[in-house]
């Protein structure tokens, strides 16, 4: 199964010596009758320039990948219907277009939903070459080019890929190098401690030089890794705050090691207190990435690129955009997003992602990050999504990763056609439901921005007050009158994080957007909604209509011509989002109504 390439036949049984090559052999396989000048021209970089010559044939112009990318670019135009260009170039966006997985040694994947590791298996590296290649060729046809193999949370044995798995390391990247896929691995800041020396300070000589010893024989076997990928003092991992130190001190003394070689350090900035007291108010969770970074704006090496998830909380369906990526004015960011449906339905319900990222984009300046990072949903199932339609996310965010103006609708129906090549209509019906499969997500769960009434740890489900007693730092405080945190300058104070014009665009509750009300406000249940609705009369018309929205949706899914093996797989999954959509729904109105006493006004069945 190739996912959107499956038209695709040119042969992959082989190791093509170069990203040329392999652009040559790709274009000779989907256009036998055309024919192509493949040349490269490094100061072209990742970018390219196509022209159709007067004889008929192509010149595919560009840097040693770039030309992969042209070729590519003309392969996804064919192949979801339309015409090759007379003359197109492009260059990507973002210099690092990254998927991080976060796949454990022994096989699992942390928040996967797609089956068992690609790269590991029972403590080992190992894997199926022709699987990678195919993984090579998917993300490198839609521009992706970096691939962090293993979780953030480095647990046992996965140290060992700077150690004793590097042969086997070296063997997986040369794989992936004709594909212009660079790896990247996620170290353990401890790691200088399973060699007899007795700390991870940052700032002790010995520890510096483990780490630089380290790197130099990293890249003597993989002289293009990306780099290293940090999570530090976050969810108990180690890191520089148990020496004292700050995450600049930290990130720095491994940029140190990497530069040589022209290496970075992505370093994350999820960072809170994951042992909160409930009945601490003086802590608001939202708050914590700020304070943890904000004031190291400047101090980090420029081989250093913070990674910063796109809201301030972790990933809920609906979060405003993380206030640090507007703050950080003299540090490399990169947006960290989620493909793994970990709050987003588990990749059972359908939840296409890039309205959600280009409203994202709207209050960020696409030039204000220099990366995009995107927390993988691939598994070692045939499909490598899981649900078939999910692949739309992994897609789309490529498109969106090389260049953050691509037009979600375009990008989506582009998906279709390539996947499905269905008759118009159908196109278009499955183009409408995915594009609004995200807000009815929204609507049947958590409301108004709240997020959070999931099933603890797991992640799927309802479960209002699952997180409410809990030490996570995620709270809606309802009670019979009112719900939402305060968290402008009369709150918790989180809103003074931004920006004069967005602090005044949430302020206000009768001008806050509806969508993001309970994130920034507390409110009674009889506050009026703009549209004069009470509060509680929205989160019931909402979850209503989040259901029957679902219940549409099934009835499309169903009319729609899947090919096997994905129509079983799509039929059956879509079978249990009604069921979760109708769970949501009725715990979700009874909790509310139980608090609230409030009846709906138009009569439907709410639980006692
Ligand atoms: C979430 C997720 C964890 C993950 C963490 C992270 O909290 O539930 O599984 O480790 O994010 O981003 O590091």
């Amino acid at each position: 199964m190739k996912a959107w390439l499956s038209k695709l036949n040119a042969d992959l049984s082989f190791s093509p010596a170069s990203a040329a090559e392999l652009a040559r052999s790709e274009l000779s396989g989907a256009f036998p009758d055309l024919s192509f000048h493949v040349t490269t021209d490094p100061d072209l970089g990742e970018g390219y320039r196509i022209r159709r010559e007067e004889d008929g044939s192509f010149t595919v112009k560009g840097g040693e990948t770039g030309v992969l990318y042209g070729a590519y670019e003309m392969i996804r135009r064919a192949f979801s219907g339309g015409s090759l260009p007379d003359s197109y170039s492009s260059s990507p966006k973002y210099a690092l277009r990254m998927i991080n997985c976060w796949d454990n040694a022994d096989g699992t994947v942390e928040r996967g939903y797609s089956g068992q590791s690609l790269f590991f298996e029972n403590g080992k590296l190992t894997y199926d070459p022709l699987r990678m290649r195919e993984l090579g060729r998917l993300m490198a046809s839609v521009g992706l080019n970096v691939l962090c193999i293993n979780n953030v949370n480095v647990h046992f044995p996965a140290q060992l890929l700077l150690e004793d798995w590097l042969p086997e390391a070296a063997a997986l990247a040369d794989l992936f190098r004709p594909f212009g896929v660079r790896l990247m691995f996620s170290v353990d800041f401890s790691q200088p401690m399973r060699h007899g020396i007795p700390t991870a300070d940052p700032l002790d000589p010995e520890v510096r030089n483990w780490w630089k010893k380290t790197a130099e024989r990293v890249y003597r076997e993989i002289p293009d890794l990306a780099g290293f990928l940090v999570k530090a003092d976050s969810e108990g991992r180690p890191g520089p705050f148990t020496y004292g130190r700050d995450h600049s001190e930290g990130a720095n003394m491994l940029a140190d090691a990497v530069r040589p070689f022209g290496g970075k350090i992505v370093w994350r900035c999820f960072v809170y207190n994951c042992r909160q007291d409930w009945r601490d108010i003086g802590t608001d969770r939202p708050k914590a990435a700020w304070e943890h970074y904000a004031f190291l704006d400047g101090k980090f090496a420029d081989n250093v690129i913070l990674q910063i998830k796109h809201g301030p909380f972790d990933f809920q369906v609906r979060e405003p955009l993380s206030p640090l990526l507007l703050g950080m004015k003299k540090t490399n960011m990169a947006m960290e997003l989620q493909l793994a449906q970990e709050y987003t339905g588990h990749q059972i319900d359908l939840y296409t992602m890039i309205p959600m990222w280009k409203e994202l984009f709207e209050e960020l300046p696409s030039d204000r990050i220099m990366s995009l990072a995107a927390v993988s949903n691939l598994g070692r199932d045939d499909n490598y999504t899981g649900h078939p339609l999910a692949a739309v996310n992994l897609f789309t965010y490529g498109l969106l990763a090389w260049n953050p103006d691509t037009d979600a609708a375009e990008a989506v129906s582009e998906w279709i056609r390539m996947t499905y090549g269905f008759a118009a209509a159908d196109e278009q019906a499955l183009l409408s439901l995915l594009l609004s499969s995200r807000r009815t997500y929204e609507k049947y769960t958590a409301p108004l921005g709240i997020g959070w009434m999931v099933t603890p740890h797991d992640h799927y489900g309802p479960n209002p007050s699952g997180y409410e007693y809990d030490l996570w730092g995620t709270y809606h405080k309802a009670n019979r009158d009112a719900v939402g945190i305060d968290r402008t300058e009369n709150g918790t104070g989180y809103l003074l994080q931004y920006p004069a014009a967005l602090q005044e665009k949430y302020r206000n509750p009768e001008t806050c957007p509806d969508l993001y009300l309970l994130f920034y406000h507390r409110l009674p249940y009889s506050f009026r909604m703009k549209d004069g609705r009470t509060l509680i009369q929205r989160i019931y018309d909402d979850h209503f209509e989040g259901y029957e929205e679902t219940e549409k949706m099934a009835e499309t899914i169903r009319s729609l011509p899947f090919p096997d093996p994905d129509k079983e797989v799509i039929l059956s999954r879509m079978d249990r989002q009604l069921y979760n959509a109708k769970e949501w729904c009725d715990i979700i109105n009874t909790f509310f109504r139980r608090l609230s006493g409030a009846d709906d006004e138009h009569g439907r069945k709410i639980w006692d």
